[in-house]
């Protein structure tokens, strides 16, 4: 199952159904209900629902599913607050196993601002593994990808400061 997190207007989203091709379930969770009714009409294959994605947890436990093998993610991590990116992490981490990778973007122009390097650290302290991947300059504005697995086990359940 593929959980995708703030499609927004579905460049992932297509890229991701034209890789499952009628396979497995495409979760998409999109906060903003006009651009989520914009998704469903042009990917009826796609389980769109408006929502917010801190509550990742429970939109799965109501669909009978528990884990993701696959997260990608279009939030817009660097204009999040602290507490908002935790909220959203740990949701993002309650979901995972061992073997699910989670793919987040960020924009290179903001690379140095304090809520980037924030969540940066935030990677780095709650997963093992971060891979951060080249910039694609042809993005505009242009961007990279960090390559995530394997959640820290942490006492607290929250996704490490
Ligand atoms: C940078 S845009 C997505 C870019 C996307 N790849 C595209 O093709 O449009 C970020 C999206 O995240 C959504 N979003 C922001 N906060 C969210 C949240 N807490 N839960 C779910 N979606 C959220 C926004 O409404 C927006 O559509």
């Amino acid at each position: 199952m593929i959980v995708e997190l703030g499609p927004g207007t579905g460049a992932f989203t297509a890229e991701i159904q034209r890789r499952l091709n009628g396979r497995g379930h495409h979760l998409a969770v999109e906060i903003n209900p006009a651009l989520a009714s914009f998704l469903s009409d042009r990917h009826p294959k796609v389980d769109v629902v408006v929502d917010d994605a801190a509550r990742l947890p429970e939109l799965l436990r109501e669909r009978g599913l528990d884990k993701a093998d696959a997260i990608v993610s279009g939030l817009p991590w660097a204009a999040f607050s602290e507490e908002t990116q935790t909220r959203l992490l740990d949701a993002v981490v309650a979901i995972m196993t061992p073997h699910t990778a989670f793919t987040t973007f960020a924009y290179s122009f903001a690379k140095r601002m304090r809520p980037a390097q924030r969540f940066r650290h935030r990677l780095h302290t709650t997963f093992e593994e971060v891979v951060v991947g080249r910039t694609v300059w042809g993005n505009l504005p242009p961007a990279f990808v960090y390559h995530v697995r394997r959640p820290r086990i942490t006492e607290a359940g929250s996704a490490g400061a």
